[in-house]
């Protein structure tokens, strides 16, 4: 007995060492973290089950029967994050670069297939060479597998990736079929075809951070949500992230009491809106005041920044924040900002996160590279994320709200649950000036009278009150009390209960 037991920590010992001491010491000096290190940073203390140590990849070909590291590059298993459960794979480069082998890709699906069991979430930790080369085919089937994986889990248990390393070619696709996409500056990049390729086909000089880096991903793409500065940072906001989010999609938003009151008021928000409503202000410092404790945890802070997504906490319980930001490009909506908050909404949507959304949009952008490349598509996106939506809505009306945009922006007619707008609220089809050069375009000539006409229209509808007469605003309110408004309706919808009708799914502008 004695004897088996150590065998068995010889072999739990080797396969700890992954590609032995040379590589791992290589790891550290590109300031990286080993996939072990990171699983210790990711998981609460001694939390960590690990499944599949022992497994080898099975190829004979190019002398790799001889080269067996127990656990073939990738360790999986089971552990907690503040006591709720995840379920985790994380890629060790020190093994063939972290290429993907059938047995490593068998080793992700298992513990994907557990948690869509169990209905916990995945983080995946990437870092990985792509196909392993020596098994050609098979190692693609394994992809296949894992994709398949990804879709059958998408909008069933969130799913979350951590890129740390390379990610390249067709190995791109899980991660971009996950929920969320995190990468590290400096050390991580993903593209489908690197810059040798892109250099031979479209002669485009381009460095592998440039093409595919966290700064390329996260402001130009919008692939990825976050970048953080190294691997410390970036598991630590992991965790900080991961407490925000429901295990799966029908355990509901997660508790986390605080000491921030329901009921506070913020008279700074008073002042919050200039006077001129030409004038821009920025929208976070709405967010920060009327969320509980300013915590907001926001997504793609730095990608179509005319519009704000992101996580916070309204009386203990998540909430997804979309926000028109009139600080960037006046807050209109435009082709990306349309994708990156439709793509959120649903999210809140498939995991039942209760949708809070600020409404300050002067209409969508106009101009010949928003038509030709499909706004009226992708501004689709954000009208159907919305329109679909059966998750509690609560929607404020900061300053402007026209056009299409105010029908979009989560209102009534896309049975927003509570609706309410702050007193200098705009809610009309167009601006007045635009609106009175259009009504009485023969008067051009005479600047008085278009004046007249353009105060006259101000008065008559640049105000919440025309859409409050008619039952599309629930209430006008005092910007002070948004907090104490928004967290009594989120009490209200607390049990809200609306199906859409049956289809096998629907056909979202894609
Ligand atoms: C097998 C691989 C590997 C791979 C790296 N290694 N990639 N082994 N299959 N795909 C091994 C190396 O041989 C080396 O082994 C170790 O991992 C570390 O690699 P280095 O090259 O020394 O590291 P580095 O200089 O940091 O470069 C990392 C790298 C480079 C940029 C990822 O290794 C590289 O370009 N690899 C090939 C990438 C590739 O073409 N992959 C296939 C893409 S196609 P030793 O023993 O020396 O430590 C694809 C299709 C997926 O992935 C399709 C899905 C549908």
């Amino acid at each position: 007995m004695h004897d088996i037991i150590e065998q068995l920590d010889k072999k739990r010992a080797a396969a700890r060492l992954g590609g032995g001491e040379k590589r791992i010491e290589a790891q550290h000096k590109k300031g990286k973290l080993t996939a072990r290190e990171r699983l210790e940073l990711l998981l609460d203390e001694g939390s960590f089950e690990e499944w599949d140590m022992f497994v080898e990849h099975r190829c004979v070909d190019f002398e790799m029967d001889r080269q067996k590291v127990p656990g073939d590059g990738v360790v999986t298993g089971y552990g907690m994050i503040n006591g709720r459960l995840v379920f985790v794979f994380s890629q060790d480069f020190t093994v063939f670069g972290g290429a993907l082998s059938e047995a490593h890709a068998e080793k992700i699906c298992k513990v994907m297939d557990q948690a869509m069991k169990v209905g916990a979430p995945v983080i995946g930790l990437n870092d990985s060479g792509g196909a392993r080369i020596q098994e050609g085919v098979a190692s693609l089937g394994g992809y296949a597998d894992v994709f398949q994986r990804n879709v059958m889990a998408s909008g069933v248990v969130p799913q979350i990736s951590l890129i740390m390393g390379p990610c390249a070619g067709g190995a791109v696709y899980s991660p971009a079929m996950t929920d969320f996409i995190f990468m590290v500056r400096d050390s991580s990049y993903m593209f489908v075809t690197g810059p040798e390729v892109v250099r031979t086909v479209t002669h485009e000089e381009v460095s592998a951070d440039e093409l595919g880096g966290a700064g390329t991903h996260t402001s130009r793409s919008g692939v990825a949500d976050l970048a953080f500065e190294n691997d410390v940072e970036a598991l630590l906001m992991l965790r900080r992230f991961f407490n925000y989010l429901p295990l799966n999609n029908r355990d509901g938003v997660p508790l986390r009491p605080n000491g921030d009151p329901a009921e506070r008021l913020d008279h700074s928000l008073d002042t919050l809106v200039p006077d001129n409503a030409n004038k821009p202000y920025d929208i976070k410092e709405l967010i920060h005041k009327v969320v509980d404790d300013g915590d907001f945890f926001e997504l793609q802070p730095d990608y179509a920044k005319n519009i704000v997504i992101g996580m916070a906490r309204m009386a203990g319980r998540t909430v997804g924040i979309v926000a028109n930001n009139p600080l960037v490009l006046a807050g209109c909506l435009d082709i990306k900002s349309s994708i990156k908050a439709a793509r959120f909404v649903r999210f809140c949507d498939a995991f039942s996160i209760p949708v809070i959304t600020f409404v300050d949009v002067p209409g969508f952008m106009p101009g010949t590279s928003q038509e030709y490349g499909g706004i009226i598509k992708h501004g689709a996106k954000l009208l159907y994320a919305y329109a679909e939506c059966t998750v509690p809505k609560v929607t404020v009306i900061t300053r402007k709200a026209y056009g299409g945009a105010y029908d979009v922006m989560s209102s009534k007619h896309l049975r927003g649950d509570v609706n309410f707008a702050w007193p200098n609220a705009e809610i009309a089809v167009m601006g007045a000036k635009g609106a009175v050069e259009i009504i009485f375009r023969e008067e051009k000539g005479d600047a008085g009278k278009l004046a007249a006409k353009e105060a006259e229209y101000k008065a008559r509808f640049a105000n919440p009150f025309v859409a409050g007469a008619r039952g599309f605003i629930d209430d006008v309110i005092q910007p002070h009390e948004t907090r104490k408004r928004i967290c009594r309706s989120l009490a209200m919808l607390a049990d809200k209960k609306l199906e859409n009708p049956w289809r096998k799914h629907g056909n979202i502008p894609l």
